[in-house]
């Protein structure tokens, strides 16, 4: 990419800024989502960047993407935070959630300024509001245990905070981070918040201490593997003897990889009652964020449905 400047689209385009685009699911559900949305002559074009490129890098990526008539916008992965840092002064204008988490996933135009938001809050609240249903901390008394505290644990947390139903809010919530910077990074998003909620911040990255946070817990608690352990780096946060709470929710972000810590969650004895979820709907949702940004079509619930399905197919 360094060497190879971006060459100009010739037609409509839509941007994947990641790593490794092409093994993305995205690559063959696109166009089938550019279908169903009215919008067939919208084309996919993924950009491999390396994780932490240079920020010059970045900044002919941006500047390409508003530059080009063609070039509509795009979907930022991985590199949501580096890119922002790198090119901030070439957006027009940030979301809300841009400017609290300091982080860029979608790149839209609008009436000529180039627009940046951050798109987790939504996205990954949406998929963890359908695994709970309305009232769900009221009706069980369950805890969260956030296993990792980086941007989408981050995205998580900003959704329980501006619960506006206490009943959906919940009493405790735990993070565990390998780093403390991430821990800190969140502990200053969460004291931008007047908040009911107990946040407690655990540095340590030894499966072991992690089954004692899980036991820990009370029945219903909502357990998270945001660590990236299972796709990105191999293995579980949790060992194998690990217990979850009964009738608890375990929900891990990744649809793909060995998922090590799903298995262990479907491994539970079924008196545990567990329900188990993986990380598709968080993808599609991310997905139909960007896209009805980029493109300015509003996407209600039954046309994510739709989007859904149609995703589902070719998973
Ligand atoms: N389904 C979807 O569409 C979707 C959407 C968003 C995210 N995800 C997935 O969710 C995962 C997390 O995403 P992200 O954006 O939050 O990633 P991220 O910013 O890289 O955060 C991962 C965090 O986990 C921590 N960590 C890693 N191993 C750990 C361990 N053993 N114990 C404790 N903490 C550990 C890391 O700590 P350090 O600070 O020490 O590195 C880092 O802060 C990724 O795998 C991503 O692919 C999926």
């Amino acid at each position: 990419m360094a060497d190879t400047p971006l060459a100009a689209p010739t037609a409509p385009t839509f941007y994947f800024i990641g790593v490794t685009t092409r093994q993305s699911s995205s690559r063959k559900i696109f166009p089938l989502w550019m279908e169903a949305l009215g919008r067939p002559e919208v084309v996919w074009r993924g950009i491999d960047l390396p994780i932490h490129a240079p920020p010059e890098i970045y900044r002919q990526v941006v500047a390409h993407i508003a530059e080009q008539p063609l070039a509509l916008g795009a979907l930022v992965t991985t590199h949501k935070i580096d890119l922002l840092a790198a090119a901030r002064d070439l957006f027009d204008e940030f979301g809300p959630y841009a400017r609290l988490t300091d982080e860029v996933s979608s790149i839209a135009k609008e009436e000529g300024r180039l627009v940046g938001r951050a798109t987790d809050p939504v996205a990954g609240g949406l998929s963890l509001d359908a695994i709970l249903g309305a009232g769900y901390f009221a009706r069980t008394g369950g805890e969260v245990l956030l296993l990792g505290a980086g941007g989408s644990a981050l995205a998580l947390c900003l959704h329980l905070l501006q619960k506006p139903q206490p009943g959906d809010r919940p009493r405790r919530i735990v993070v565990v981070n390998r780093s403390a910077g991430r821990l800190v990074r969140l502990r200053q998003m969460v004291e931008q918040f007047d908040t009911d909620i107990q946040f407690d911040y655990v540095q340590n990255e030894t499966p072991q201490r992690n089954d004692e946070l899980l036991a820990a817990l009370p029945p219903a608690s909502v357990v998270i593997n945001a660590t990236g352990m299972g796709k990105d780096t191999p293995g579980s946060p949790l060992t194998d003897d690990a217990l979850f709470p009964q009738r608890g929710v375990v929900w891990e972000l990744n649809y793909r990889g060995e998922l090590d810590f799903l298995r262990q969650a479907r491994a539970q004895p079924s008196a545990r009652s567990l329900t188990v979820a993986d990380g598709w709907d968080y993808f599609v949702h991310g997905w139909s964020q960007v896209i009805a940004h980029v493109l300015h079509a509003p996407i209600d619930p039954a046309l994510f449905a739709r989007l859904s399905q149609l995703a589902a197919a070719v998973r």
